[in-house]
C-alpha cells in the first residue's frame, strides 16, 4: 500500500452517470490485484475531508496504467467528475484483500452497477493468463445504462447474461434470476454489488455447494483499518464476530458473512 500522485492520462465519459479515469500510476498498476481498491481524494482541498473508495477496474503493469470506473452518485463523485485529462489526483492503494485465484474452476461473475468494475479486472487478468478458461458474467442493473463494461466483457469473448429491472436489456428482473444454471461445485462464483444481491447469491451458492466469494459495499471513511467504521458481521469459531471490510475484505468467502 502506498500513496500516489497520479496524472489522469485519459478521462472517459461513459453512458449516463458513469465515467472512468485512466491513471498514469506504474507502482499501483504493478501491485494491484482484482478486487482491491484505492482511496481517492476527490478535490485538491480538504473539503471533503474523506477520501472515497473505488475498485480498480483495470491495471496494466507493463503500461504503468490503472483505471477506475465510477458512477456520479453524490457530492464526492460529482467533484471527481470535474477531473480532466492532464490533471493530477491523489490516491492511496492498492488496498484490501483481492479475489482468490481459482485454478481449474469455471468462473461465474455476478455483478450489479458499480459492482462490475472489480469483476471486469478479474476477467481481464484471467483472460491474459488463461485464454481458454470458461468465464460467464451475469450483470444486473436498474436499466440498460447501468450494465457498465458490457462491451469490454464481450471484447474479451466472455458470455454476458444481462438483466434489468425495467426490461430495457436482457432478462426483465433481478440478476439472481439468471444464476440457477450456473450453480454447482465445479464452478466458483465471484460477486460484487448491493447487499441484497450479495445475500441472495450467497444463499443460492450455499444451497448448491457452489464456492462463492463476495466483495461487500460497506461505506468506508479511512480504508486503512483505523476508524473501525466498516465492520462486517461474520461467523467465527467463537460465535458471531466482526471483521473490517477495508483490511480483512472487501472480499470475503460468502459463507463467512452473517447476512
Ligand atoms: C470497496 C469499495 C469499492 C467501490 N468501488 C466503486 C467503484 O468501482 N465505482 C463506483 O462508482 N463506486 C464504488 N464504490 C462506491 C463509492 O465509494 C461511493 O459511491 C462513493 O464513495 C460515493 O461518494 P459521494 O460523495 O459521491 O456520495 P455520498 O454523497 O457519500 O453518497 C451518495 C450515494 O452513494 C451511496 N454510497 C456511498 N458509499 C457507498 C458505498 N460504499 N457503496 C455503495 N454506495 C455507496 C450512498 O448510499 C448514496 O446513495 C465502492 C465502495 C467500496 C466500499
Ligand atoms: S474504513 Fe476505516 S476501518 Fe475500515
Amino acid at each position: 500500500m502506498r500513496a500516489h500522485r497520479a496524472e489522469v492520462q485519459e478521462r472517459r465519459d461513459r453512458k449516463g452517470p458513469y465515467r472512468s479515469l485512466v491513471l498514469d500510476a506504474p507502482a499501483l498498476a504493478g501491485a494491484a490485484r482484482p478486487g482491491q481498491f484505492v482511496m481517492v481524494r476527490v478535490s485538491e482541498t480538504t473539503d471533503p475531508l474523506l477520501r472515497r473508495p473505488f475498485s480498480l477496474f483495470r491495471a496494466d503493469g507493463p503500461a504503468g496504467t490503472a483505471e477506475i470506473l465510477f458512477r456520479i452518485s453524490g457530492r464526492g463523485t460529482s467533484m471527481l467528475d470535474r477531473v480532466q485529462s492532464g490533471d493530477t489526483i491523489d490516491l492511496v492503494g492498492p488496498l484490501g484483500r483481492p479475489f482468490p485465484s481459482l485454478p481449474g474452476q469455471e468462473i461465474v461473475l455476478v455483478g450489479g452497477g458499480v459492482g462490475l468494475p472489480p469483476l471486469f479486472f478479474y476477467a481481464e487478468s484471467l483472460r491474459r493468463l488463461e485464454p481458454a478458461r470458461n468465464i460467464h458474467v451475469l450483470m444486473g442493473g436498474r436499466t440498460k445504462g447501468d450494465l457498465v463494461a458490457w462491451e469490454e466483457f464481450e471484447r474479451l469473448g466472455i458470455d454476458v447474461q444481462p438483466a434489468t429491472d425495467d426490461g430495457s436489456a436482457g432478462h426483465a428482473g433481478v440478476v439472481t434470476d439468471l444464476l440457477q444454471p450456473f450453480l454447482g461445485p465445479s464452478r466458483a462464483i465471484l460477486a460484487c454489488g448491493p447487499t441484497p444481491m450479495l445475500r441472495a447469491v450467497s444463499e443460492m451458492a450455499a444451497r448448491s455447494n457452489t464456492p462463492c466469494w463476495v466483495s461487500v459495499e460497506e461505506r468506508m471513511a479511512c480504508g486503512l483499518g483505523v476508524c473501525m467504521g466498516c465492520a462486517v458481521p461474520v461467523r467465527s469459531d467463537h460465535g458471531p464476530s466482526y471483521r473490517l471490510a477495508c483490511t480483512d475484505g472487501p472480499v470475503f468467502e460468502a459463507r463467512e458473512v452473517l447476512w
